[in-house]
């Protein structure tokens, strides 16, 4: 990814640095560190979830803003008694997740059909959070919830939307 991305911007212009965004300290304070595309569920134990929510604050100004894109858990798809639920079904693609509902954790299974005959399979591992678990994360960081849209485009939060943009804010210096 830093190949990539050194192909269209040099150091000087954005810095990379290497590390786990649960503990990893880069120079400088920011108005606004954001963590999207479900990235925080790929720390694996609350723990270093909401050691994460703390790194963010860390690297932020007073009054500067954490910004988070997240999946809602999907467990109302899961039958019960059963541990797999389809999320996806598309010609050449099948997505699906097993969960364990006790430890919180939930393996995405994406399968791809590019040859006849052929399968990828890609999985990923997640600690799924429900919204008001991550507010009291973030709670536990300093932050306070400022605002929860369904989508990038501000839409309204439902019990209905399966992911959301949520903007945490560190109290401002009174
Ligand atoms: C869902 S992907 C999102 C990738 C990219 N940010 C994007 O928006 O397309 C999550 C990324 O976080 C990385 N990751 C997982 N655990 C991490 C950790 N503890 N510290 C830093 N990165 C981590 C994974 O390797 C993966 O590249």
């Amino acid at each position: 990814m830093v190949e990539q991305l050194r192909s269209k911007a040099d150091e000087a212009t954005i810095p990379v640095i290497i590390g786990d965004m649960a503990t990893t300290v880069a120079p400088g304070k920011f108005t606004l560190v954001y963590l999207v595309y479900n990235t925080l569920s790929n720390l694996l134990t609350q723990a270093e979830q909401v050691e994460c929510f703390r790194n963010a604050a860390r690297h932020l100004t007073p009054g500067g803003r954490f910004a988070i894109e997240l999946g809602v858990p999907d467990l109302r798809r899961l039958p019960p008694g059963q541990t797999a639920a389809v999320w996806r079904s598309d010609p050449g693609y099948v997505n699906l997740g097993t969960y364990d509902v006790l430890r919180q954790q939930v393996v995405s299974h994406h399968f791809s059909f590019d040859k006849p005959g052929q399968a990828r399979l890609f999985r990923s591992s997640h600690r799924y959070i429900w919204p008001a678990e991550l507010d009291l994360m973030a709670q536990l960081a300093g932050f306070e919830l400022e605002s929860r849209h369904a989508d990038w485009s501000g839409g309204e939060f439902t019990a209905e939307s399966s992911s959301h943009v949520s903007v945490y804010r560190l109290p401002p210096i009174q």
